[in-house]
């Protein structure tokens, strides 16, 4: 971002612009691409029983996830702030109240939720490099693969030392706000891990159960699916986009003012589907060929992975890599978690970003206690929807952020102008624009909806009274 370059917007922006398009793709790419892809995709496939769950996943990324992101982006271009104060501000301009403000505080706390959690896996991430390069899983076999695991996991100090690591490296990145080096290391991070996962793809076609994978992955068994499916689909949709939470909002106020949204939108959506898809094709084959289970949850690739790297050529090397890139990924991701609450915080109460990022570090490092507890001490300790950290998960991907992104589509698509839309999205008022209006109006905001009817079986209720 760079502060001298102004854009030739209404407002100009507080904290600078992006210095070119391609920064913001690299970001929001960096936020996209993460945990979500390639932890937490193949996992909940797999507790979903895997096709239909896939074919309503990907439905959700693309008639509602794409049109969300480009709404969310205009917002944040309009508003210029951060995204509390920009739907403050944007609600009070278009003369709805500044109550909007709800969808940037949701998005803060939201971000603390899942930086909480995520922070936890990401640490274990960090642990794998460790065992990868010692050579840990040479020649392994599922029960060595599991005893790695369980060593890590089961034990909360080993946990809770990576997961300060990983909070202790996001906030260093956030405070210093070096950003920027990182966004330019997006260019080499989400080519490599594609390579990388091909080449894994490769060692799963020839050595996994490569047909039963591809099966499990894409032949829908519709008797399967259930309200809960649905909801976990699209959950993970606004998950793995980064969307609903003010993320993408957040890093829009520093887009200039030329920058096409449906374009970069675009470009972010299909590189993020690709590396969820090429993961969920490289884990399955490996899950079958070892008689895995593929509801095993939250440990499910840390179980398959090592698994092909022991036993393939260059395993170490690749396993190594592959780690790496990973945990790389999650920290783009991390720190855009922390961005709408440091953008927040040093804009109201005028703090430092240093200071802002050292304080909603702590509170996050925290909070993530809980979740670190929920694969140890706290293990048996379940309610709700289980574990804390399950429970956190399920708060933040199936009910925060879906409702967040449900009033952000509803705002853009109901409650600003014609006018102020046309003019901040800039792409006229043919096909696309009118594509993307319905989506927007219609669409995006009926499915949430309807998805969230249906999951508290609302619909069914309906249906029966209505006979
Ligand atoms: N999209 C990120 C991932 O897939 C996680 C994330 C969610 C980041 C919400 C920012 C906001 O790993």
């Amino acid at each position: 971002m760079s502060d001298t370059e102004a854009g030739n917007g209404r407002r100009s922006s507080l904290h600078g612009f992006w210095s070119s398009k391609l920064a913001f793709i690299l970001a929001v790419t960096g936020s996209a691409v993460g945990l979500g892809n390639i932890w937490k995709f193949p996992y909940v496939a797999g507790e979903n029983g895997g096709g239909a769950f896939v074919l309503i996943y990907l439905l959700c990324v693309f008639a509602i996830g794409l049109p969300i992101m480009m709404s969310e982006t205009l917002l944040g271009r309009r508003g210029r702030r951060n995204p509390v104060a920009s739907m403050a501000l944007l609600g009070e301009e278009e003369g709805r109240g500044s109550w909007w403000q709800v969808v940037g505080f949701s998005g803060v706390l939201a971000g603390f939720f899942i930086l909480s959690f995520y922070s936890v896996i990401a640490g274990w991430v960090f642990a794998y490099v460790g065992k990868s390069v010692s050579g840990a899983f040479v020649g392994a076999d599922a029960a060595i693969v599991k005893d790695v695991f369980g060593g890590i996991a089961g034990s909360w100090v080993a946990t809770a030392g990576w997961h300060t690591v990983f909070m202790l490296v996001t906030v260093v990145v956030v405070a210093r706000g070096v950003e920027r080096g990182l966004e330019q290391a997006v260019t080499l991070m989400v080519p490599a891990l594609i390579g990388i996962l091909l080449v894994l793809l490769g060692y799963s076609a020839a050595t996994g159960e490569f047909e039963m994978g591809v099966r499990f992955l894409f032949e829908p068994d519709w008797s399967k699916v259930s309200g809960t499916t649905v909801l976990a689909a699209l959950g993970q949709a606004f998950f793995t986009l980064s969307i609903g939470m003010g993320c993408v909002m957040a890093y829009g106020a520093y887009l200039p003012q030329e920058t096409s949204i449906p374009a970069t939108a675009t470009a972010v959506v299909c590189a993020d589907t690709a590396v969820a898809i090429l993961s969920g094709l490289v884990i399955f084959p490996i899950v079958f060929a070892n008689g895995l289970d593929p509801m095993a949850g939250p440990g499910l690739i840390f179980e398959a992975l090592p698994l092909s790297f022991g036993n393939m050529a260059g395993g170490v090397v690749f396993g190594t890599l592959f780690f790496l890139l990973v945990g790389f990924a999650a920290l783009t991701s991390a720190i855009s978690l922390m961005e709408p609450a440091v953008a927040w915080w040093v804009e109201s109460r005028g703090a430092t970003r240093a200071r802002a990022s050292i304080t909603i570090g702590l509170i996050i490092w925290a909070l993530g206690f809980l979740s670190v507890f929920s694969f140890n001490l706290l293990a048996d300790y379940t309610f709700l929807n289980g574990t804390f950290m399950d429970n956190f998960d399920y708060l933040t991907s199936n009910i925060m952020l879906p409702l967040g992104g449900l009033l952000i589509t509803v705002f853009c698509g109901w409650f600003m102008s014609e006018n102020s839309v046309t003019d901040e999205l800039n792409v006229g008022t043919g096909r696309l624009y009118r594509t993307w209006r319905f989506l927007t109006r219609y669409i995006a905001p009926v499915a949430v909806i309807f998805v969230f009817l249906n999951a508290v079986g609302w619909l069914d209720w309906l249906s029966a009274a209505a006979a």
